[in-house]
């Protein structure tokens, strides 16, 4: 188990992704608490519930809030943009027996072969993802062909008044976050050739649960031979 560095982030999109995480790591676990109590907690446990592989990809780990419900049978690979919330993860997995391995790593670019894996997860990631559909082929392409791309995800509401609200209140969101708070996610992840084998509904439709398979057959990509560098965990 150790922790990580693999590609720098390639263009400005995703440099200035990673410094907005960068500056709000600090205070991430506490402006998103009320949420995460009366939200969050609950939708994580059942995202973490329908995963049974035993090498199991988490795309955009942040601060490790989904680091107690990673399944203990499980090896699993912890992967993010923002070297200071990945940081948090690191210290919030502490001296688990079950800790994952750790990559500082852009989702866009997956340091990893064709099919490592056999699910892949992620929990309100591909809002900020500059390239989101890139992010999804990329998860598509690391997980096996009888694997599973896992998701969480915040969307635009499908109610016409609170859809126009968040086009509006977006670009604000951004510049605050670093998440898009209007992305119709559910789209992207069809459009990256993922068949969605379940999405759930929730929160007004402002929250969906998907599970989607990688299509057999799908043309893979040429291995990614880029080689992970270890060194000491980020500070
Ligand atoms: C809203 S936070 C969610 C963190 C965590 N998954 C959770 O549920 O609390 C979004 C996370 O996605 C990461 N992220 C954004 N773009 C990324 C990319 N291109 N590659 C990897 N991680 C990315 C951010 O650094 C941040 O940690």
């Amino acid at each position: 188990m150790g922790t990580s560095i693999s590609n720098p982030p390639e263009g400005e999109a995703t440099a200035t992704t990673q410094r907005r995480y960068d500056r709000q790591a600090a205070l991430f676990d506490l402006t998103e608490l009320p949420l995460e109590l009366l939200v969050f907690r609950g939708l994580r446990r059942r995202l973490w519930g329908q995963i049974d592989g035993q090498h199991v990809l988490e795309i955009g780990v942040g601060t490790g809030k989904n680091i107690p419900f990673h399944p203990a049978n499980a090896r699993v690979v912890a992967i993010d943009l923002s070297p200071k919330m990945l940081s948090r993860a690191v210290s919030r997995a502490g001296s688990l027996e079950h800790r994952p391995d750790f990559v500082l790593a852009d989702a866009q670019h997956l340091p990893f072969r064709n099919g490592a894996f056999e699910e892949t997860a992620s929990t309100f990631v591909f809002c900020s993802v500059p390239d989101p559909i890139a992010g999804l082929k990329e998860a598509r392409r690391v997980v096996r062909d009888d694997g599973h791309v896992n998701l969480l995800e915040h969307v635009r509401a499908p109610n016409s008044l609170l859809g126009w609200l968040m086009d509006r209140l977006n670009p604000i969101a951004v510049r605050l976050t670093g998440a898009n708070i209007n992305r119709d996610t559910v789209a992207n992840v069809e459009r990256a050739g993922i068949r969605l084998d379940s999405v759930e509904s929730e929160k007004l439709g402002i929250v969906r649960l998907m599970r989607g398979l990688h299509p057999r057959g799908a043309p893979a990509r040429v291995e990614d031979t880029r080689k992970i560098r270890p060194v000491l965990p980020p500070k």
